[in-house]
């Protein structure tokens, strides 16, 4: 287990660092991460290097357990490799051009800063590859945030060089992007735009295009640093960190390319209920990106979030809650952001652990009381995996096709997935997050919101999963598209209509005019209350489906709403309207009964359950509100927290208090 904090030496005198050691190691670290924005100091003029002041530090936190996580520096380019290179700067896609003075002030294609880039990271990784006290590399810091993508004239280069490599011929493009509307017929590759500001949007097939594009420029980028690190005698294992839920980058794909996943974790508008969820739909998915192995968080939430004004609050318990929900969901690593409150600069009023005034408080004890815990938690509890049977589809191309023609006002991707996903959580399963290209087979449900792009190919494995026992449920705008973002010419939902045993022949787009649509329930699902549609309503005509519900408003009253069709010995549901949690809460209940998923351990509301399998099976029981809660334990076992011995019963929870079962 890592355990530690984003640590600034460069921030405080000298003087201080022997005091931040002791505090670090007396509060149970074992690792702090350096030198991500310290280029300046580590390279004040072209190839002058200063290590000095940072193996000072390096060795002194050593020598008090505490290893490194280093970072290459390149977030942060100096003023004078902007100015020996102005061609660096990037583009926003509306022309304007980001200046020196914030951060992340690099075009990531320019062959120029490449060269810069070069310099540093190889200096670095020759200086630090036999370093015993350096245990792993982090490259960069958080591609694409606050600017996803560069859209200068190299990165317009890269673009069609890439598309050469994704279609056969110009031909192929032109026809699968269907470029003949409004006469966008390319004759020349060197004729494709990034897709810059224009007088009205650019071709969805090339918008989409471009963001898969821009996932194997952050990529490439990655694997140039990581590269030249190797080739310095590198040889612990290399990272990035990325950012959730972000949809800029494909994190299935770009996690790839690292060792191990590292991200950022800030579960900023605490206490907010829902925003409980979102934290632990973040962690599922850093998680599930790469294949289920354990995640660090390097940058865990500590104090208060703000840059210019505070948007966000903090408070007792919150800090360890939080820590425990990274670790529940899949986590072997924590690093808080940051050990200290900076004085100066832009984030004076992101608040770390210590205030700017650094001497130990609330937030400080809290930690230290974390770090006490973890040393005496198994050791295995960290590497354990999740076992889940349950998926969800979160797939970063149906996300971005959603964002480039959003259907009808109100709509969103993660709008479609929430509700589903709070209706898993509650039920107390555990969530893998997969897409496309991920192994289905081990799963006993798939619930794959809106899953509106795809192609034949692809629609096999999930005709498959259905057909070898399976439970499949889809919603409303699925198989709608080919993987180009082209609507099918067949009738919808395109390769799955014999899977799903309906048509859709039509749709109700009630959201622009905020229209409920009533629904009618058959009585085969327990859904009581009185849950209406809205954003969405398909036409379906059932061809040998078994209905559901039925529409009891709109042209289309008395039409099918919610479909099941058993198919092989599995079942393939539709729901063609949107829902909330007055539907997925019993549906998803409905759904784990049929497949018989062990029901989860009774609580009160707000009570998260997660589990990891290492040794034994770890249980996570985490009471996300202030006030106290509850849970009923079926046998016996043990709060390896407190070392309690737990009886069959009820078992109270402190405000925002946590135990790990076994
Ligand atoms: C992260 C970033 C950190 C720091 C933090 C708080 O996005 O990686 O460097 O800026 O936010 O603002």
């Amino acid at each position: 287990m890592r355990f530690g904090a984003a640590y600034y030496p460069e921030h405080w005198p000298v003087e201080r660092w022997e005091l931040d050691a002791r505090m670090m190691r007396e509060a149970g670290f074992n690792t702090v991460r350096m030198a991500e924005f310290a280029w300046t100091r580590l390279e004040p003029s072209q190839g002058e290097f200063d290590f000095d002041w940072l193996d000072e530090v390096v060795g002194l936190l050593g020598s008090n357990g505490v290893r490194t996580l280093m970072c290459t520096p390149t977030a942060a380019p100096p003023g004078w490799v902007v100015k020996d290179s102005p061609e660096m700067l990037p583009f926003f896609e509306d022309g304007r051009m980001v200046n020196f003075g914030g951060r992340r002030h690099y075009c990531p294609t320019q062959p120029r800063f490449r060269d810069h880039v070069e310099r540093i990271v190889g200096a670095m990784g020759r200086h630090y590859a036999e370093d015993p006290d350096v245990i792993a590399w982090q490259i960069d810091n958080e591609f694409g945030c606050h600017q996803d993508y560069c859209y200068c004239e190299s990165c317009q280069l890269a673009f069609q060089v890439w598309l050469q490599s994704q279609y056969e011929s110009l031909d192929e493009l032109n026809s699968a992007w269907g470029t003949d509307f409004w006469s966008e017929v390319f004759t020349s590759w060197d004729e494709i735009p990034a897709p810059r500001f224009t007088s009205t949007a650019h071709n969805p097939s090339l918008q989409l295009a471009w963001r898969r594009f821009y996932t194997d420029v952050w990529t490439n980028f990655y694997t140039f640093q990581a590269d030249i690190l190797r080739e310095s005698g590198v040889t612990v294992p290399i990272t990035t960190n990325l950012m959730g839920l972000y949809p800029g980058i494909d994190y299935y794909t770009h996690a790839e390319a690292l060792d191990f996943v590292t991200w950022d974790n800030y579960p900023v508008s605490f206490p907010v209920p829902a925003d409980n969820y979102t934290s632990a739909l973040n962690c599922d998915l850093m998680r599930s990106v790469k294949d289920g192995a354990p995640y660090w968080v390097v940058e865990q939430q500590s104090g208060a979030p703000g840059w210019q004004s505070i948007f966000g609050r903090t408070g007792p318990g919150y800090i360890r809650l939080m820590t425990y929900l990274t670790v529940a969901h899949g986590g072997e690593g924590v690093l808080y952001f940051r050990w200290r409150s900076c004085r100066f600069g832009v984030e004076q009023y992101w608040h770390g652990i210590l205030q700017h005034d650094g001497r130990p408080n609330w937030r400080y004890q809290e930690v230290a009381q974390v770090g006490k815990e973890f040393a005496a938690l198994p050791a295995d509890l960290f590497s354990a995996r999740t076992p889940a049977q349950v998926a969800l589809l979160f797939s970063h191309d149906q996300q971005w096709a959603h964002q480039i023609q959003p259907h009808v006002n109100g709509f969103s991707y993660l709008g479609e997935q929430l509700p589903a996903y709070q209706a898993l959580r509650d039920a107390g399963v555990d969530v893998d997050l997969v897409n496309e290209e991920s192994d289905l087979s081990k799963y006993r449900i798939l619930i794959a919101p809106v899953w509106e792009l795809i192609p034949s190919d692809m629609a096999e494995q999930v005709i498959e999963f259905v057909r070898q026992g399976g439970t499949l449920a889809l919603t409303f705008r699925s198989a709608v598209k080919d993987w180009d973002n082209v609507i099918f010419e067949e009738p919808l939902p395109g390769p799955l209509r014999e899977l799903l045993g309906i048509t859709v022949d039509d749709y109700d787009a009630i959201g622009s005019q905020n229209i409920t649509a009533g629904l009618q329930f058959s009585g085969k699902l327990p859904v009581t209350g009185n849950p209406g549609g809205t954003l969405w309503a398909d036409v379906i005509t059932s061809e040998g489906a078994e209905v559901a519900a039925t529409f009891t408003d709109g042209w289309y009253v008395g039409r099918p709403a919610i479909t099941v069709n058993h198919f092989g010995i599995g079942q393939a549901w539709y729901i063609g309207t949107h829902l909330e949690g007055e539907f997925w809460t019993p549906f998803v209940n409905y759904l784990l009964a049929q497949q018989h998923l062990p029901a989860s351990l009774q609580r009160s509301a707000g009570v998260d359950i997660a589990h990891r399998q290492g040794e034994r099976l770890y249980t996570f029981v985490l009471n996300m509100k202030p006030e106290a809660g509850w849970i009923e334990i079926p046998e016996m076992c043990t709060d390896l927290l407190t070392g309690e011995r737990l009886m069959p019963g009820r078992t109270m929870l402190e405000p925002y208090g946590v135990r790990i079962l076994a």
